[in-house]
């Protein structure tokens, strides 16, 4: 992020108000106004949140986010220079004046944050992901989308597990990939017809089925559906997971608890249970396969899998000293980047940069609450990150795959996939 100071880019103005994410919860919405330009941007937000994310809005209130904006934030940044991204950031961090940002909210910080960025590159006549990274930024992610689920982000009976996932490992184009997740979604919904009787269309907060089904009977199903789509359209497709095992974590009878499997795990188990997944259905990716503060499960299941990501996210947060402290430990070879996890765009880059020096995969990552922004689409690619995991289906998720196509075509000749480690 380099500056590129001129008149154009200094703010006039910064508002807020409170807008509705994809589950009908009020979020945050800021407006950058600059000489010459204007960048919006808005905060989603997680159902299953790590315990150290930071705080996102202060008292837990929309309306005070609001009144921050208006009282504390703009009167500082008005007349600086959206440009100066490390500097709006820092500004950011010192007014909150805490480590989690509980006084201005996580979610404030990365509206404001964002919405400079956007404003900047406009002023710059740029979109956001060349004023980023420069006109070389030219590889397009792969989509980590949504298929099944159920956890936290279902009501009722539906899978133990939060998130099966399809990944195509091998594309030429962005379209192509995010037609095959399409397919998978729509071929899983047939299988899912024929196995469960009582399935009815049902969807999570995500866009995926929610079926009355065991976590294998799913896995069963997401293997056909992934080698259907392969064979049929030539996108090679695998199966993922997103077990969001800390919210399966029992603190107090040191269990994960799977209970419409019928099942307890202790750690041990959880462990052979994770290994004999990915080798049986071939996982290439599965995140948070243990609670957020066993790091060293996470480290040894790393070592124990082959030609698989093992990803953190309530794990580190995209928190760059829970981060190293995995680094350190060898837990996970891939880092969720969901950057209202940690507040600013600089707090962000810092942790992705930090991934990619010791080879882990940073996935940019949508939440489960989100809106309709693209500019994770953006964020993917100015960050280099190989992954986005934005889902399948439902406005908010086809916004970000849309953008991707869109850039994919302006990019013409100079796109690229990205390629996976
Ligand atoms: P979220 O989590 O509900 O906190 O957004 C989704 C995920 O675990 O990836
Ligand atoms: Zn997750």
């Amino acid at each position: 992020m380099s500056g590129r100071t001129s008149v154009s880019t200094v703010i006039e103005d910064i508002t807020a108000r409170g807008t509705f994410n994809s589950r009908g919860e009020e979020t945050l919405e800021v407006d950058v106004t600059t000489v010459g330009g204007f960048g919006r941007a808005s905060a989603p937000s997680g159902a299953s949140k790590g315990k150290a994310e930071v705080i996102s809005y202060p008292q837990g209130e929309v309306d005070r986010a609001i009144e921050k904006v208006a009282d504390l934030i703009a009167p500082e940044l008005i007349g600086r220079n959206a440009d100066e991204q490390e500097e709006i950031d820092l500004i950011l961090h010192e007014i909150d004046g805490t480590t989690d940002f509980r006084n201005l909210g996580g979610n404030t910080a990365f509206a404001v944050s964002l919405a400079a960025a956007e404003a900047a590159a406009v002023s710059c006549g740029m979109l956001l992901f060349e004023y980023l990274a420069g006109q070389f930024a030219s590889e397009l992610p792969r989509p980590l989308g949504n298929v099944v689920g159920g956890g936290q982000h279902a009501f009722g009976k539906a899978p133990d597990i939060q998130e099966f996932l399809v990944l195509p490992v091998k594309a030429n184009s962005f379209r192509k990939a995010a037609k095959a997740n399409a397919l998978v979604h729509k071929k899983a919904a047939s299988f899912l017809e024929k196995a469960d009787e009582t399935f009815s269309g049902g969807k999570g907060d995500e866009g995926a089925w929610t079926p009355n089904m065991k976590s294998e009977e799913v896995l069963d199903i997401m293997l056909r559906a992934c080698d259907a789509v392969s064979e049929e359209s030539g996108v090679e497709c695998r199966v993922g997971l997103d077990m969001a095992a800390s919210s399966l974590w029992r603190e107090k009878e040191k269990c994960y608890a799977y209970p419409r499997d019928g099942v307890r795990r202790d750690s041990e188990k959880q462990m052979d249970f994770v290994s004999r997944l990915v080798e049986e259905y071939g996982l290439v990716y599965v995140e948070d396969p243990f609670h957020e503060e066993d790091f060293e499960s996470f480290a040894e299941l790393t070592k124990r899998v082959d030609n698989c990501l093992v990803c953190g996210d309530d794990l580190f947060v995209t928190n760059v000293k829970r981060l190293n402290h995995g680094i350190g430990l060898g837990a996970a070879n891939s880092v969720i980047i969901k950057i209202n996890q940690v507040g600013t765009l600089t707090d962000g880059w810092k942790t992705t940069e930090t991934a990619q020096k010791a080879g882990y995969t940073p996935v940019m990552s949508h939440r489960s609450g989100e809106t309709t922004d693209t500019h994770i689409a953006h964020l993917a690619i100015a960050f280099r990150c190989p992954i986005i995991k934005t889902g399948i289906v439902g406005g908010a998720r086809v916004s970000k795959i849309n953008e991707l196509i869109r850039i994919e075509e302006m990019l013409g000749k100079r796109a690229k996939m990205a390629t996976l480690p």
